[in-house]
């Protein structure tokens, strides 16, 4: 059956539904999209009756400023299994609009949007974009798909990594300007991971400095060699030295290997940075459908909503529980991560200090020649060079891997008695 709409359908209008930041609505849908329930606020702000929105498809209430390029990445995750946020204009039935932070999420036979009013920073970014991309799409004729590559070639240029590091942030964003608009204390669990990102960027660079400062030493240990051996016999020592240096640098080189996550397959940025996206985006949502299931069940309890309500208060629960252990494994996985980060780091500069005294051996040695060394010199203080370089590097690597250690750890959900209350994940944690 294809869904006609009603021509009870009123012409778009540039007025605003109004709603407060408390109003928290949803609704579901079958696996196409088409509406089987929700709750009194999300039937009174579309302005339609249950009649009208029971069996229809949720782009009854599309509005045409809505970039297709969203619904696109909408559906695409929503494909995979994976909960999206998104913000989006929808337009009620008597033509006029108004703006929700949706989080859809994929449940047994269907999904769940939990909407909240948005009124971060972010959200009046998100409008001007979503003007830019309309425009594109009708100067350019772009389909769906191209909407979707436009979008998200504009997030990353933003530094976005992807969609849903956006709407992770985006959410955790919105979840900050609501407490603040209910005058509620900031979620400081929510903060310590936001405050993670930027951390771990920074400490993403200095790691590549790191890489970088060892690839421009490579040939040093060969070149001291080459020098070395015109000295012979008296270079003798300072070829052996050059090549423990080498040996040993070799060994450095390949724990940088093991300074990444995953048994040393990828790096920060392809696997710890998307997890805390990842846990900010399963923690905002987590308390989003704690609020939706508590408001749900309150006004069950007034009988302010339609018969049969019970049911999508237990949906909303399993989602709840869902949600929960979900955010639990996810923030689980991050902190293995960033130990396993911390860990590897101070293994880092115990090699360093090695390699160090390596050097230093290397320079008295040169020291006993004499006048005899004055052609190591140069080679020889490229390598001072180079460890000054990365001490300090190493320096902010461990003192950026403490606070990145920290931060998830303030994360973590914690027991009545302090300690720490998680449980390694039993399988993979996906979104
Ligand atoms: C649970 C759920 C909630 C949705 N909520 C909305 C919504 O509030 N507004 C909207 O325009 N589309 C919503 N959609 C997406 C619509 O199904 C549809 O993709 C969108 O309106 C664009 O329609 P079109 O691709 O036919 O143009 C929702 C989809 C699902 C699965």
């Amino acid at each position: 059956m294809t869904f006609q709409f009603s021509a009870a359908r009123n012409a778009e209008k540039a007025e605003e539904v109004a709603f407060d930041v408390e109003d928290l609505f949803f609704s579901r849908t079958d696996g196409r999209g088409v509406i089987a329930a929700g709750n009194e606020v999300f039937q009174r702000i579309s302005g339609y009756s249950w009649e009208e929105l029971v069996g229809a498809p949720h782009k009854i209430i599309r509005h045409s400023d809505m970039p297709k390029g969203v619904f696109y990445i909408l559906w695409e995750r929503l494909k995979k299994g994976l909960s999206t946020g998104a913000y989006v204009k929808n337009r009620a039935r008597d033509g006029r609009y108004y703006w929700v932070y949706a989080v859809v999420s994929p449940i047994e036979g269907g999904y769940v949007s939990v909407r909240m009013k948005p009124g971060s920073s972010v959200f009046k970014e998100v409008k001007a974009a979503y003007g830019d991309f309309l425009k594109l799409e009708r100067e350019k004729g772009l389909g769906p798909e191209e909407s979707a590559n436009v979008i998200r070639m504009r997030l990353k240029e933003l530094g976005f990594p992807s969609y849903a590091a956006f709407s992770s942030y985006a959410i955790a964003q919105e979840m900050s300007a609501r407490d603040a608009a209910l005058f509620r204390m900031e979620d400081s669990r929510l903060r310590s991971l936001k405050d993670a990102l930027p951390t771990l960027v920074e400490l993403h660079k200095e790691q590549q400095a790191l890489f970088a400062a060892f690839e421009k030493i490579r040939g040093i240990p060969a070149n001291m060699r080459i020098v070395a051996s015109r000295l012979e016999p008296a270079g003798g020592p300072i070829s052996a030295i050059s090549q423990n240096y080498r040996l040993m640098s070799d060994e450095v080189t390949n724990h940088l290997g093991g300074f990444r996550v995953d048994n040393g397959n990828k790096n920060l940025s392809e696997t710890v940075i998307p997890r805390i996206y990842l846990g900010l985006f399963m923690m905002a949502a987590c308390r989003l459908q704690r609020e939706v299931k508590e408001v749900s069940m309150a006004a069950l309890g007034k009988h302010m909503e339609r018969d049969g309500f019970q049911t999508e208060v237990d949906v909303l629960s399993t989602m709840l529980d869902d949600y929960t252990i979900r955010t639990g494994s996810v923030l689980v996985s991050v902190f293995n991560d960033v130990s396993v980060l911390a860990r590897s780091a101070k293994d880092l500069r115990q090699l360093v200090t090695g390699l160090d005294s390596i050097r230093v051996l290397c320079r008295v040695e040169a020291g006993r020649l004499g006048t005899q060394s004055a052609s190591l010199m140069p080679v020889i203080g490229q390598l001072d060079a180079f460890h000054v370089e990365i001490d300090a590097t190493l320096e902010r690597i461990m003192s950026l891997t403490d606070r990145v250690k920290g931060l998830v750890e303030a994360a973590m959900p914690r027991s009545f008695n302090g300690s720490l209350r998680y449980h390694p994940p039993a399988g993979g944690v996906s979104r």
